[in-house]
């Protein structure tokens, strides 16, 4: 079926884990299992199928750079396992618009926007012929989450949002029914990690739940060094990135329950290491406590990166039939804040049908 063509807006940890990836893997066999991804091919689409052709930066470190030379710009932190040789693919300066907090304009290296003029990102979209257009900006995006997605619609790309605002969940259906009467796929929102805090969190309230447990209580906490959390710093950085981690957790529960849910710290010689506390109170038999205490240690970059692939291939798969709006099956078992919340292993399920073709969500 070819190559898949990618453009990604924001170069960080999660674009590098991800470009590392792929040439990490580009001569699997597609017999093997690889951990991280679904399949080695995805439908019809290898892993090595993934072309990267464009990326938007505000950095002005890495802007002008060939993609190979800038995901190893600080501040990017993300751990390199994979070589990656010269794409011919530049990054652009994005639109700057809501990405960079005031307290990220030093640690991003923000272009001057006196002397620096964005790109029109969906002229550079068509230009270099882009099928999917990653959105990995930060967290609380929201303007510019909504330029690249409109960017995605006019030049005709399918478009993966990694971060949580809530276009393809989005409450009011505005942008799933643009995306619909384009005739282009989307999926979204929030992209949730192979073994994150989410994952594990939802399975083990899943499993006090199915064991009969009453639960009483639960908190989350995450700490991490990356410029991910130097960014959600600031509570009024990270509102929907609260509200997505949070659903994914309480939309289990049948009743509501004291939940506190987000990113807690920054740590920043902690740098692409992520940490997780979970706690989970509830009773059992006779009325007896239990308490659930969890922590995960984890690289955080490279969590999300094999999912985003299979994200990829789901939708150029989508493209390739001609499907449109919200992909269903696979914003359910790769986002935190996908369109309908479903358990993860029918959601997985759901996916393996999308790619039969028995499904067409
Ligand atoms: N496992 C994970 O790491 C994970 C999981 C879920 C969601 N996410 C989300 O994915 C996003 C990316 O995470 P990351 O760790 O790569 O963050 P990062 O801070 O490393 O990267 C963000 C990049 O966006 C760039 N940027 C800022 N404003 C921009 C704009 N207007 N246009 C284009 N680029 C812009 C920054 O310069 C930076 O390079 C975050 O929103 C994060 O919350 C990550």
């Amino acid at each position: 079926m070819g190559k898949i063509k990618v453009a990604i807006a924001g170069l960080g940890n999660c674009a590098s884990a991800l470009i590392q990836g792929v040439f990490y893997y580009q001569n699997a066999d597609p017999s093997e299992t690889i951990p991280g991804l679904m399949h080695v091919k995805f439908g019809d689409y290898h892993v090595g199928d993934l072309e990267f052709v464009a990326a938007f930066e505000v950095n002005k470190d890495k802007i002008g750079k060939d993609i190979s030379d800038a995901i190893w710009i600080p501040p990017n932190s993300a751990e390199k396992f994979s070589e990656v040789p010269k794409l011919d693919a530049l990054v652009y300066p994005g639109p700057i618009s809501d990405g960079v907090a005031p307290h990220m304009r030093k640690s991003f290296r923000a272009y001057d926007e006196n002397k620096v003029q964005p790109v029109n990102v969906a002229e550079v979209l068509k230009e270099t012929g882009a099928d999917v257009l990653v959105n990995f900006t930060p967290v609380g995006s929201e303007e510019t989450s909504r330029l690249y997605a409109q960017a995605a619609l006019d030049a005709g790309v399918a478009f993966a949002n990694g971060i949580p605002t809530f276009i393809v969940s989005d409450p009011d259906g505005v942008w799933p029914k643009k995306f619909e009467e384009k005739g282009i796929p989307c999926a979204g929102d929030d992209i949730k990690s192979q073994l994150g805090a989410t994952i594990l969190h939802r399975t083990i309230v899943k499993l006090m739940l199915d064991r009969g447990i009453e639960i009483d209580k639960t908190f989350q906490l995450n700490i991490g060094g990356n410029t991910d959390f130097e960014n959600m710093k600031y509570e009024d950085r990270l509102k929907t990135k609260r509200v997505s981690k949070t659903q994914a957790v309480t939309s289990l529960l049948p009743y509501d329950v004291p939940t506190r849910i987000g990113p807690s710290d920054y740590v920043p010689f902690l740098k692409d290491k992520k940490i997780c506390y979970l706690y989970v109170e509830g009773r059992n038999f006779g009325n007896q406590p239990l308490k659930v205490e969890v922590k995960l240690s984890v690289e955080d970059s490279p969590n999300s990166a094999g999912v985003m692939i299979d994200v990829i291939r789901a939708l150029k798969i989508a493209k390739d039939r001609g499907i449109a709006g919200p992909l269903i099956s696979i914003s359910s078992y790769a986002f935190k804040h996908p369109p309908v919340q479903i358990p993860d292993f029918e959601a997985r399920e759901r996916v393996e049908a999308f790619i039969r073709g028995e499904l067409d969500r």
